[in-house]
């Protein structure tokens, strides 16, 4: 049977461990094992028609990789592999990790251009996500007045992680569950 794809960018395990859970509360029948994108070609990728990405936040709202700092290749490097994808058909949910308190001016940034990147590619977005439960200054992320998808922060509100998860995950697994038939 066809399954979601979950793939995963990070520098520090974070946003593996989010996937990790968010695997698990899909279950192994309808989603794959997480993979990071660190050790991925593109077709690893292309095979799936329903999506789930996540990156963390790193640099001015940067896409993470090597340019702006990470020691470990990241969504920036994977992403330069590909030759302008065709991504129309494909469905796809994202998540961001980010730390509100500490990075409050630019909290999950760099979701909103990873998430712009598959946008232009021409991939239908599904799991905006509300902004409120939160507090910060600015986010790129924020798209009339919504996230462009779930916003876990692990460092201050860890807490909310699970309930969030479920919530998400109620919301995109029937729209993600569609691709799969
Ligand atoms: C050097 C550095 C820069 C960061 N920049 C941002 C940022 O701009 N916005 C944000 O929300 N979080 C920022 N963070 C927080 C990380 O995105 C957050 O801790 C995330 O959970 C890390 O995920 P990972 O463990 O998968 O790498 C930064 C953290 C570090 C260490």
């Amino acid at each position: 049977m066809k399954q979601i794809g979950i793939f995963f960018g990070t520098e520090t395990g974070t946003t593996r461990l989010v996937a990790k859970k968010l695997q698990k509360k899909l279950g192994d029948d309808i989603a794959a094992k997480p993979v990071n994108v660190n050790r991925i070609t593109g077709a690893d990728l292309m095979q799936y028609d329903a999506l789930i990405l996540g990156t963390p936040s790193y640099g001015e709202g940067d896409i993470p990789g090597r340019h702006v700092g990470c020691l470990e290749s990241n969504w920036a490097e994977f992403l330069a592999t590909l030759d302008k994808p065709d991504f129309s058909g494909k469905r796809i949910a994202f998540f961001g990790l980010g730390a509100q308190e500490r990075y409050s001016e630019r909290f999950a940034s760099s979701l909103f251009a990873l998430y712009k990147v598959f946008k232009d590619w021409g991939a239908e977005i599904v799991g905006e996500w509300p902004n409120e439960g939160y507090a910060f200054q600015h986010s790129a992320a924020l798209v009339d007045g919504r996230f462009v998808g779930l916003i876990i922060d692990q460092r201050t509100q860890g807490m909310h992680t699970d309930e969030r998860l479920d919530a998400w995950i109620a919301q995109v697994k029937p729209l993600l569950a569609e691709k799969l038939t």
